[in-house]
């Protein structure tokens, strides 16, 4: 069976690489972008140009930010988190890298070294202009005073935005190349809760298989990415990998 095989390869994974989307974190209450009721469902995104050419899609971008922390902002570590976890403090799993930017993966106690975040993270806010590092509470104190408008920079009144990456926006350097490095040296390679559809991080899969690792898919749709793989689950990920020590 299918759990069979899981069992069998992460058995005799040394220095794997989980590779994680949005999907490992819909059981804790975060929808994913492109399922049936998911955010690109309800909101077109807003582009990185559309953020920086107009005031009113920053008041927008921020509305929308705080809206989620309203609703998700409490959001806990799932079962698949815990299991990729697990598997770090084992050893047998060298890094995390992920497309999600809710903080989840640090939350469940996956360190620093070994978490790689290739789209940012929304929990807290840099200016675009000079760098300079926002907290979220300072961000909703403006905003709120602003009455509902996005504020500037408090050292040199550049725009202000979560320190995530949108379409784009350039691909943070640093991430990247950590990303490639433990692509090129992991044996196993675990594409969990993505559509792999967004580039440059949908290609970490390919050079993953090309390196010659073993590629497993777990998701609960099929992906362009099925064929090429060594082992696909369609399955739902907290029930698959809860079972994993
Ligand atoms: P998607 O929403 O594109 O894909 C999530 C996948 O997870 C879908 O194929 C779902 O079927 C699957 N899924 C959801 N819940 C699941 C569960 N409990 N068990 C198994 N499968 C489940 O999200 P991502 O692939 O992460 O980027 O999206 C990639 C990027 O697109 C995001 O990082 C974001 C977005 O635009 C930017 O904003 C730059
Ligand atoms: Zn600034």
């Amino acid at each position: 069976s299918a759990r069979r095989a899981l069992a069998g390869l992460l058995g005799d994974m040394r220095a794997g690489v989980a590779f994680t989307g949005a999907g490992i974190s819909t059981e804790c209450g975060i929808p994913d972008f492109r399922s049936p009721g998911g955010l690109w469902t309800r909101n077109r995104p807003i582009d990185f140009e559309a953020f920086l050419s107009s005031r009113e899609m920053r008041d927008e971008a921020w509305r929308r930010r705080f809206a989620m922390e309203a609703a998700f902002g409490g959001a806990q570590p799932g079962r698949g988190h815990r299991a990729l976890a697990r598997l770090i403090a084992g050893g047998r799993l060298a890094a995390v890298v992920t497309q999600n930017i809710d903080g989840l993966h640090q939350a469940s106690g996956v360190p620093e070294e070994q978490l790689v975040e290739l789209h940012g993270n929304s929990t807290y806010a840099t200016c675009l202009a000079c760098g300079l590092r926002h907290e979220l509470s300072w961000v909703r104190a403006r905003f709120d005073a602003l009455g509902g408008r996005a504020p500037d920079c408090r050292a040199c009144d550049g725009p202000v935005k979560t320190a995530t990456i949108s379409f784009g926006q350039a691909m943070p350097v640093e991430a990247m190349t950590r990303a490639r490095q433990f692509t090129h040296d992991c044996d196993v390679f675990l594409a969990i809760g993505s559509s792999l559809v967004v580039y440059p991080a949908a290609g970490f899969p390919l050079e993953a298989k090309r390196n010659g690792a073993r590629l497993v898919i777990i998701n609960r749709e099929a992906t362009e990415f099925d064929a090429l793989a060594d082992l696909v689950i369609h399955a739902d990920i907290g029930d698959i990998l809860d079972e994993v020590q």
